[in-house]
């Protein structure tokens, strides 16, 4: 895979019109993107079939949770929308992330599950008292991923530090993305724990979720291309 292609740009906007404009600024060095709640909130899940119609490869960052009938009913009516890659929480039980694999199993385009592990706001003060979890929030984590391998999903959602446990728990094939990068020279905004880009890849990161560090670039093509070129520099 190009160096270009492990970067999922974060579009993170509250309205259309800069959303697009900062895809058509990318043009085509940017393939891959990620939609979530503050775009759809905002304007509609038409925005993911406006990318796609771009030919772009789109992640539905929708962290579904909820009964299994009701997410493998929303897997279904994304994958309609020929989005790339979805994502649920794997706290959401073995039967939900069975249900939502098994809803897409026949379709001609079927999206990628992504298993949201436990959420990197949490620490293991809020997993030991608030959900009563004995173990560390990484432990948890590891676990997670391990029953979302287990049950079909094609990889997770996980912090730069967990990347290694998880290939090795999971195999080398188990997708790991990775959100929080930070290349060295961009500001860590309000993320705690931020790997750079190469550290993320050398680690074993498939792709890697980034937001401001070029969205909030005053030049997001060279930003962009300033990552792919540090991607790329420990992928050859
Ligand atoms: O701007 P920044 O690169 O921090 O954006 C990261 C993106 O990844 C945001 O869309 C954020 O919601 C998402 N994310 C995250 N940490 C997680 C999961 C998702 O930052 N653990």
């Amino acid at each position: 895979m190009e160096a270009n292609e492990r970067i999922i740009v974060a579009l993170d906007f509250d309205d259309r019109e800069t959303a697009l404009s900062l895809v058509d600024k990318l043009g085509d060095l940017a393939t891959r993107y990620k939609v979530g709640y503050r775009l759809l909130t905002s304007v509609g899940f038409e925005v993911l079939d406006e990318l796609v119609q771009r030919g772009k490869w789109v992640f539905c960052d929708m962290k579904l949770h909820d009964i299994p009938a009701t997410v493998a009913g929303a897997v279904r009516n994304l994958a309609a929308r020929r989005v790339g890659s979805i994502s649920l929480h794997v706290s959401g039980g073995s039967n939900m992330l069975k249900a939502a694999v098994q809803s897409i199993q026949n379709f001609a385009h079927r999206p990628q599950l992504w298993g949201v592990t436990v959420l990197t706001s949490l620490d293991d003060v809020s997993v030991q008292n608030e959900l009563l979890v004995s173990v560390s929030a990484q432990d948890l984590a590891i676990h997670l991923a391990r029953i979302a391998s287990f049950c079909g999903c094609d990889g997770v959602v996980a912090s730069g530090n967990e990347i290694e446990r998880i290939k090795e728990s999971c195999g080398e094939d188990f997708i790991v993305v990775v959100p929080g990068v930070r290349p060295s020279w961009t500001e860590q905004h309000d993320q705690k724990r931020v790997v750079t880009p190469s550290e993320a890849i050398k680690r074993g990161a498939d792709f890697l979720v980034i937001g401001r560090a070029v969205t909030e670039a005053g030049d997001p093509v060279s930003a962009f291309l300033q990552i792919a070129e540090e991607i790329a520099s420990v992928t050859k």
